[in-house]
This record gives C-alpha cells, sequence and structure tokens, in this order.
C-alpha cells in the first residue's frame, strides 16, 4: 500500500515526507529533515538568485541532499537553475526527494543518485557551477572532493553544525576538523564561520585555488559560508594572506586581529587567548548582497533582516562586542545598540549591528572607548 506522505510548503516548494527526524541521526527507516531552518534554507534560495542574476543559468550538485529540502527548493525557485543533482546515501530520503520533485512539476530538471558524497563529487562528468555540502557535524571530510567538483568561478555552499567544537567548548576539536583552534568568547558564532572559511582557504590553495567569501551566517546552530572559487596560484597566495589569529582578553575584553601571536593584553597586562589560524578577511561581497536584496521575495522576512545586517558590517572589522555582556561585567542595565552605534559614529569611529547577535555591533572603536560610551549612555 502507497504510504502517507505528510506535506510541507516552504517558499513555493512542497516537500513530501513521513518518518523524519532532526535532533539527530535517522536510523532505519528515517530520513532526516528540519523543520525549524527554514530560513537558512530561504537564505540558500536567496544566494542562488543572487548567483543567478550575477553569473545566470547554473547546475548544483547536493552532495548530501537528504530529502532534498535544499536543492528542491533552488530547483523550484531559482529560474537560472537548469539542473539540480541531489545525492545522499540514503534510499529512503532519495525517494522522498523524487516524489516532491514530481508534485512541484520538476522532475526533468532534477538528477537522483544513491552514493558516498565524495563519490558522487569526484565521478560527476562536468563540474558543478554550485556545490552544496550539508552534513551532520563537521564538513571537513568532504572539502577536498567539492573543491575538485566545483567549476573555476564557481560557488561552494557549506554547512558546520559541530557547535561545540567551532564555538570553542572542544578547542582541539577544532584544531583537528578546522586547522585552527577555536575559542568560547562572546562573540564565538563568528569565530565558528571564520574558522570554517579558514579551512576552506587552506584546503583550496593546496589546489592552486583561491575563495572569495560572497555571504556568512550563523543561525540556528548552523555556520553557514558561500564562497567563490578561483583558480590561480596567485590567487590561492592572495587569500592564504588573510588567514591569521584572533587575540582575546578574557579579562577587559579587548581583541585584535593579529598575523601572529602575543603574550599580553596591551590594555590591562592579562594574558592574551586566541583563535585561530582563521579568515580575517570579509565575510560577505557587498555587491553580492546587493543582488540578495534586489532578489529577495517579501515573505523572507527574517532571512531579509539577517542579509541587511550583513550589509551594514560587511567593511567591519572581525568580531563583535555584545552589550549585555559588556553591561554586565561592568554591572549596569544595558542600553539600546541603536544608542551606542549612534554615540560611537558621533565619535567619527564606524560602528553597526552584526547578524551574529541581536544585542551586538560590529565597530573600529577600541573596547575603552566602547565602555565609556556605554557609561555614558547609563545614567
Ligand atoms: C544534515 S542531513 C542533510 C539535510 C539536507 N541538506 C536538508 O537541507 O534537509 C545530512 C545527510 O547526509 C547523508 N549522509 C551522511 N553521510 C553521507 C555520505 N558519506 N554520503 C552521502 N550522504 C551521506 C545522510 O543520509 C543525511 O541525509
Ligand atoms: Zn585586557
Amino acid at each position: 500500500m502507497e504510504q502517507e506522505l505528510e506535506e510541507f510548503l516552504e517558499g513555493r516548494t512542497k516537500l513530501l515526507l513521513a518518518n523524519y527526524v532532526w535532533d539527530r541521526a535517522p536510523r532505519a527507516g528515517e530520513v532526516f529533515f528540519n523543520p525549524f531552518i527554514k530560513t537558512v534554507r530561504d537564505l540558500s534560495v536567496l544566494v542562488c538568485k543572487a548567483y543567478g542574476k550575477l553569473y545566470g543559468k547554473f547546475t548544483l550538485g547536493d552532495a548530501l541532499a537528504g530529502m532534498g529540502a535544499r536543492a528542491l527548493r533552488v530547483a523550484n525557485e531559482v529560474n537560472e537553475c537548469e539542473e539540480a543533482h541531489m545525492n545522499d546515501k540514503s534510499y529512503l530520503a532519495i525517494d522522498y526527494a523524487k516524489r516532491s520533485a514530481s508534485a512541484n512539476k520538476i522532475i526533468n530538471k532534477c538528477v537522483f543518485t544513491n552514493y558516498d558524497a565524495c563519490y558522487f563529487l569526484i565521478n560527476h562528468e562536468d563540474r558543478f557551477d554550485i556545490v552544496e555540502i550539508d552534513p551532520f557535524g563537521s564538513p571537513s571530510p568532504y572539502l577536498d572532493c567539492a573543491f575538485k567538483a566545483i567549476r573555476d568561478e564557481g560557488m561552494l555552499c557549506i554547512t558546520g553544525t559541530d557547535v561545540t567544537a567551532l564555538c570553542g567548548v572542544y578547542r582541539r576539536v577544532a584544531l583537528r576538523r578546522y586547522f585552527g583552534y577555536s575559542l568560547n568568547t562572546e562573540f564565538n558564532h563568528e569565530i565558528a564561520v571564520r574558522l570554517l572559511l579558514g579551512l576552506s582557504a587552506l584546503m583550496g590553495a593546496r589546489l592552486d585555488l583561491g575563495i572569495e567569501p560572497l555571504f556568512s551566517h550563523f543561525t540556528r546552530n548552523h555556520a553557514r559560508i558561500y564562497f567563490k572559487v578561483i583558480r590561480g596560484a596567485n590567487l590561492a597566495d592572495q587569500t592564504l594572506n588573510s588567514l591569521g589569529y584572533i587575540l582575546y582578553c578574557f579579562n577587559c575584553l579587548y581583541r585584535e586581529s593579529s598575523k601572529g601571536l602575543k603574550g599580553s593584553c596591551p590594555i590591562c597586562g592579562s594574558s592574551l587567548s586566541f583563535a585561530g589560524p582563521l579568515w580575517l578577511g570579509k565575510l560577505h561581497d557587498e555587491n553580492f548582497i546587493d543582488a540578495m536584496l534586489e532578489r529577495c521575495p517579501q515573505e523572507f522576512k527574517d532571512a531579509k533582516n539577517i542579509v541587511k545586517r550583513a550589509k551594514e558590517e560587511v567593511n567591519l572589522p572581525a568580531s563583535y562586542y555584545k552589550l549585555d555582556y559588556i553591561c554586565k561585567k561592568l554591572k549596569i542595565p544595558c542600553p539600546k545598540v541603536s544608542k551606542v552605534i549612534e554615540e560611537l559614529i558621533k565619535l567619527g569611529y564606524r560602528a553597526s549591528r552584526t547578524l551574529f547577535d541581536g544585542n551586538s555591533i560590529k565597530s573600529d572603536a577600541p573596547i575603552k572607548v566602547i565602555k565609556d560610551v556605554i557609561l555614558k549612555l547609563v545614567p
């Protein structure tokens, strides 16, 4: 008897499935689907819309597609998507993906396979314009194959959900998986994204490939990066120039981006902790962000807000200041984010909100100035 399937409508796409789990790896007879990360998938669709606007028609290879939520949405909602290849080692997941493709009348542009992700990536005849890597936990095991499956100027989309490693609970696990130490600071979501980009820069450089980040975010425990891959030894060298460390003082909250390690805090003399090597360059490309905003459907409200914040913070330095954390240290109530930004701008500094946290700011002002501004605003 034909199994009764549940139908989710996400964006303009119908997703059909049964027996799904979202908070653990599936067992026999189950598939993975996380209904709570619609915004993360909206952002994927938006990124592909921007890619289509700037670079034209594209092929997509989703190496760990699950029941196809992401790739189906891109195939259905982005006109420039000519072919979407969905691969997953789970037969059941791919079976649901096929049924959803039929229900959305896009089966003619979809291709389904059941291989190991790396086998799928390496054996595909033509290189893809866009490659999607969305595993359980760390994407590190799949990166080498992903770089080999992408064409020059193509885009790699990568998720990391091993947050205890990426966000600094297990620093040495991050070193093993990302070739850089993480650090559990109040801005660790940005460190997570920068570690993912750092590993990508190193993996690409081995193959004479440079990377250019287009958009990055951290939403609901998903560190996501999207970057362009560009062939050329010089570009790979340039990319490596963007690697370094974030130094941090847990005592006075001083931080600094640096090419090397240093012993003590220049403000209070405490010892400095560090994260890295990681990516110190830009997290987003302004042109690309503009294309995302131009093509953003009305109903992608949360996604749009995240992209708007990306535009605000695009030229500001690494790390952000979490105002409630600073105020807790100062033992004072927290002023409005907008007021702190306004005051810093009045003083001649650059300052903006950040997509990483609603109660934080990015600024080129030193921590001392930020504390003074906060103290002045709180009577
Ligand atoms: C996080 S889920 C993917 C979710 C999907 N991208 C989405 O948006 O709903 C990870 C998927 O990877 C698949 N998987 C795990 N290891 C794999 C491997 N070595 N090769 C191919 N698929 C694999 C699992 O079956 C699972 O469906
Ligand atoms: Zn200090």
